[in-house]
């Protein structure tokens, strides 16, 4: 009886959860009290386990909310059907440490079945990951849906590039409501994880075509990115964002202040008159950075699409594939 109660109350809930006026903090008090503390203790996990996974999880608020709003569909594998987001241009070979959300969703469902989504779980992983590795802790806004498809398209024409300029990333940045300053203050999420030096051949060797570096690189931190990155490297071989890469803290704008930013699109932020201020303002002030990157996150969180979705039972596929599956493995099973 208490089971179907909760049953009921979910359901209610979900009807009325589709657009972001309606995500509110505890949205899982009643039908999930436990959640948010599954999700830290996975994420404490992963941390002892791999502290860069943090980082790579973090990212996905990003790259999930971008498109087509927060609701999990850069999770989805692709399917003979639906060419999905992970192997977009800015999701292949970069984006990592899927296996996290599935031991947090795996963890979910076994507390409260069908009642968590992906898409809420991207942003309550993504708030611990930044306040475990030393950030600021905030309450989230819950109540997302996780969508019925992805879309590669969508991510390639979105998903802003390493080269761009500061420029290009305030007007992209504009287009979600999203503030001069909020750009610089979640592009501080850079001060933990890594890039490829595939993402930064071009500054080192060709910027803008001129056959040049990027003058804004500092000359030593260049000889050392010189020597990690040379021209025949292996481009996954990886370097740190910031100095302190698994440290959530105001370095990186200490760094771009020292030319040493990794990203082109990090060092932009301080070469560009309209974001220095902040870069100078968040180098001093770490308390201002945090104030302005918690704001910022939950301006992305609140992005929603308005399109129909549910709640998934495994964030990488859609339920009317995970219960088709189910059905066949159930029949097999009954054959044998
Ligand atoms: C402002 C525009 C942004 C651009 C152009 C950008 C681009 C990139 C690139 C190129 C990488 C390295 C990828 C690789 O080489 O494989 C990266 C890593 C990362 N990005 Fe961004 N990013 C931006 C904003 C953000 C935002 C808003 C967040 C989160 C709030 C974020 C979180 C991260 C994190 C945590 C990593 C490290 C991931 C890891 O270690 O696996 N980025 N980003």
């Amino acid at each position: 009886m208490f089971l179907f109660l909760i049953f009921i109350i979910n359901i209610l809930l979900l009807l009325t959860s589709s657009s972001s006026s309606d995500l509110r903090p505890g949205f899982y008090s009643y039908t999930c009290p436990q959640a948010e503390t599954i999700v830290k203790n996975v994420m404490k996990k992963a941390l002892l386990r791999e502290p860069r996974s943090l980082a790579s999880v973090m990212r996905f608020q990003f790259h999930d909310c971008f498109v087509n709003g927060c609701d999990a569909s850069m999770l989805l594998d692709d399917t003979p059907s639906m060419i999905g987001e992970k192997l977009a241009l800015s999701n292949i070979n970069s984006l990592r440490s899927y296996e996290v959300i599935d031991e947090v969703k795996e963890a979910l469902e076994k507390a409260c079945p069908g009642v968590v989504s992906c898409a809420d779980i991207i942003i309550m992983a993504s708030r611990d990951a930044v306040a475990l590795t030393g950030g600021p802790e905030w309450e989230v806004r819950l109540g997302r849906l996780d969508s019925l498809t992805a879309n590669q398209e969508d991510s390639n024409n979105i998903m802003p590039s390493p080269r761009a300029n500061a420029s290009t990333l305030i007007n992209l940045f504009k287009k979600y409501n999203l503030s001069v300053k909020d750009l610089v203050a979640l592009s501080g999420s850079h001060s933990i994880g890594k890039g490829r030096c595939f993402s930064i051949m071009f500054r080192l060797y060709n910027q803008s075509g001129s056959g040049k570096p990027d003058p804004a690189i500092d000359l030593g931190f260049r000889k050392e990115l010189n020597k990690l990155c040379p021209l025949d490297v292996d481009q996954n071989v990886t370097g740190k964002l910031d100095s302190t890469p698994v440290v959530f803290d105001n370095q990186y704008f200490k760094d771009l202040v020292a030319g040493r930013g990794f990203l082109n699109s990090d060092q932009t932020l301080f070469t560009f008159p309209k974001t220095r201020g902040f870069v100078s303002l968040y180098s001093k002030d770490q308390t201002e950075f945090f104030k302005a990157f918690v704001e910022g996150m939950l301006k992305m969180g609140d992005l929603q699409s308005g399109r129909p979705g549910e709640v998934r039972r495994n964030c990488r596929v859609v339920n009317a594939h995970f219960l088709s599956q189910h059905k066949k493995m159930h029949n097999n099973d009954k054959s044998m």
